[in-house]
């Protein structure tokens, strides 16, 4: 299939299955969340200082022309955080939580200080941020091997911490995504709230899929799953993947869908497309 036919194919999926934030059923509970979000964020001054940026490896995700960005207040928009931490008031079960990208650790923060009693844990091939790991205690550590080819050159690593403010369980993987060696890590583990925001990349998505499929890192009773910044080739994957999760779980064509919303930047940057697929006990909207 030519690239023009596969990106036609998504626009049509897209057009098909889009759905507007503000119709996404009992709204009003948002508001609560953005509250708590904007809170979250105003206690963070600066999320990143030069020197932990300089010897990064992807810079944590944040390209120079983007950088005065990242400390501005993001406006009363709904962001991709909001509109997670929405979907896992629909889950049933304590939220155990994994973040795929997670860089400075802007969302991360977020659904920490929105849960309690909670499980969550970050993947990323940087380091943990020292202003993340700042309000973290630390608990212990194990190291291994990063893969040959790796554009991450040090060793790779999985740190336990507590956040004690909200009595959470946290885990930092530091290690490349396209590292099988690191998701052997994460062996028997049961997450219920996924957030796929690292290598933005077609070929990535379906492999983060393989992983977690292969790991079965999900929590089969129910849970919800996310993907930033879709479009093209990426919704291509993301319609792949939940025609798969579909036919496992027995799922209508409403539980995928594409939505827009600001995203880490807030009203600082366009809208991004934000593909979620839905697997909770009873219905959401
Ligand atoms: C857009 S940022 C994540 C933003 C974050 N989720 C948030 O909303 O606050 C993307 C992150 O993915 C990470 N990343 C890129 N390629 C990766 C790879 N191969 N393995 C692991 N992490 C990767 C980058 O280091 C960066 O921190």
């Amino acid at each position: 299939m030519t690239v023009v036919f596969q990106k036609a194919i998504a626009r049509l999926w897209e057009w098909r299955n889009s759905k507007d934030v503000s119709e996404l059923g009992r709204i009003d509970s948002i508001a609560p969340i953005l509250e708590c979000n904007r809170r979250s964020l105003k206690r963070v001054g600066r999320w990143i200082e030069d020197g932990v940026y300089n010897s990064a490896v992807f810079g944590y995700g944040i390209p120079d022309r983007i950088k005065h960005l990242i400390d501005k207040e993001v406006g009363d928009d709904i962001t991709c955080s909001d509109l997670l931490l929405y979907f896992s008031q629909l889950l049933e079960e304590n939220l155990s939580y994994l973040e795929l990208g997670v860089s400075v650790g802007k969302n991360f923060w977020q659904v920490l200080n929105f849960h309690t009693h909670s499980n969550l844990t970050g993947f990323d091939i940087e380091l943990i941020n020292p202003v993340l790991q700042g309000f973290l205690t630390k608990v212990g550590s194990v190291e291994w091997e990063t893969m040959g080819g790796s554009a991450k050159k040090g060793i790779s690593s999985l740190t336990a911490y507590r956040y004690e403010a909200n009595q959470n369980t946290v885990s930092y993987l530091s290690g490349d995504i396209l590292d099988e060696n690191s998701w052997k890590r994460l062996w028997g583990q049961k997450f219920n709230l996924v957030f796929s925001d690292a290598l933005h990349d077609p070929e990535a998505l379906l492999f983060e899929w393989k992983m977690i499929e292969k790991y079965r890192l999900l929590n089969d009773n129910e849970f919800v799953i996310a993907w930033d910044d879709l479009g093209g080739l990426m919704t291509i994957s993301f319609i792949r993947i939940f025609a798969e999760i579909r036919k496992r779980y027995r799922l209508q064509r409403r539980n995928g869908f594409l939505t827009h919303c600001r995203g880490w930047l807030g009203v600082n940057e366009p809208e991004h497309a934000i593909g979620i697929i839905v697997n909770v006990p009873h219905s959401y909207c």
